[in-house]
């Protein structure tokens, strides 16, 4: 028998606690209905509390300690919460939020996928009935960019203050980024059959699948079109898939205006981030929004599952969460593990659960218990 994958449960901060305990009971629901071959050990850290108690936001091994791991799963990291609380322990983002950013970069995990579907069921925030059909999966670039965290500030706090804050794009990233979004267009382009949508492309017309590049060439030519002269090379190894580009205010405008025209979006670091917020919302909201930070051409450390959702602290403490954007992460990383049937079965529960009830006020518990009963 194969080893059981190795999971880590990080609820973290806020909400990540309430929603994190609704991933384990769903995950345990499934196991019992079909053993998963995974176990999960729960994690305090990273978290302020544990911060509160150690100083830190995660043990000075963290790094190695998660390497045990085939999938690390977080609920939110940020400001715990509950806002009334007045005795809460508070940290600057710069903080709480770090583990995040250590993670995606010291376990390589280069490409952040952000599926955004509209469920039936789900909020609709558009008006235009075309909106329903937004089936889209946004590429994030997550190693590099915008997020570099190279700068400083000169002259702190006096009129003449300078402050520098560095981008790096690398060729070597953003090939590999772009050719995993083709593969990815690929995969679902034979997942839902040639004929079954049509997608604008300025190449070829129309065609089954399409990847848009989103950069700021007009404004940021260096990397815009260094993005550009690779998006067009790869492109050139994947002659079914359409192509497509848009500068990141015009895509802001048609994520808005036309979202069903977008399959596949690839953008850097930071266009990504902005992008997921308004593609979630297009999908239901953060609360239904979920993500995954990966390696595709490695297994060798841990992926990171996390919801696109931050921590909350409005809603904190009072079970008023939405589970489904971490339980949609969870079959995200139940896929990764090699449990494709029970991620779909979950998504499934999820999408009924949706669906059956539409427009109801519900709590944590309410949706927990509903994906629960339509897993069986
Ligand atoms: C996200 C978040 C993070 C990001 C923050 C918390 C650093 O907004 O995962 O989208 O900007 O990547
Ligand atoms: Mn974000």
């Amino acid at each position: 028998m194969a080893e059981p994958r190795r999971i880590a449960l990080m609820p973290g901060d806020g909400i990540g606690q309430e929603v994190m305990a609704a991933a384990a009971e769903v995950l345990q629901a499934l196991d019992k209905q079909t053993p998963l071959g995974l176990t999960w050990d729960w994690l305090e850290w990273p978290s302020t509390d544990w911060h509160r108690r150690h100083g830190e936001m995660m043990p000075a091994d963290a790094m190695t300690q998660v390497q045990a791991y085939d999938a690390l799963l977080m609920g939110a990291l940020g400001d715990p919460g509950p806002l009334s609380d007045a005795n809460r322990y508070c940290l600057p983002d710069s903080v709480s939020l770090s583990p995040l950013l250590q993670f995606r970069k010291g376990l390589g995990l280069w490409a952040c996928e952000r599926p955004a579907r509209l469920l039936p069921g789900a909020p609709q925030y558009l008006a235009d009935e075309r909106a329903a059909e937004v089936d889209m999966l946004v590429i994030r670039e997550n190693s590099e960019g915008e997020y570099v965290n190279q700068g400083g500030r000169l002259h702190r706090g006096t009129a003449d203050e300078v402050a520098t804050q560095l981008e790096v794009f690398t060729r070597r990233a953003t090939e590999r980024l772009i050719r995993h979004a083709f593969v990815r267009a690929r995969e679902r382009l034979e997942a839902r059959g040639a004929d079954a949508r049509h997608f604008h492309c300025a190449d070829k017309g129309r065609a089954g699948a399409q990847v848009c590049l989103i950069t700021k060439r007009n404004a940021q030519p260096y990397w815009g079109d260094m993005y550009t002269e690779v998006f067009a090379e790869i492109a050139a190894e994947f002659p079914e898939i359409g192509v497509h580009h848009e500068l990141v205010d015009a895509a802001c405008m048609k994520f808005v205006q036309c979202p069903w025209t977008f399959d596949v979006v690839v953008a850097s670091n930071l266009h990504g981030d902005i992008l997921t917020d308004l593609a979630a919302v297009l999908s239901g909201g953060l609360g239904l929004a979920p993500s995954c930070n990966i390696n595709p051409d490695s297994r060798a450390m841990p992926a990171l599952f996390e919801p696109t959702h931050g921590s909350a602290p409005d809603i904190a403490g009072q079970g008023l969460a939405n589970p489904a954007a971490m339980l949609l992460t969870t079959a995200l990383m139940l896929d990764w593990v090699g449990c494709a049937q029970a991620a779909e079965r979950l998504r499934q529960a999820v999408a009924k659960d949706l669906a059956t009830t539409a427009g109801q006020r519900r709590t944590c518990r309410d949706v927990t218990a509903g994906v629960i009963a339509a897993l069986h």
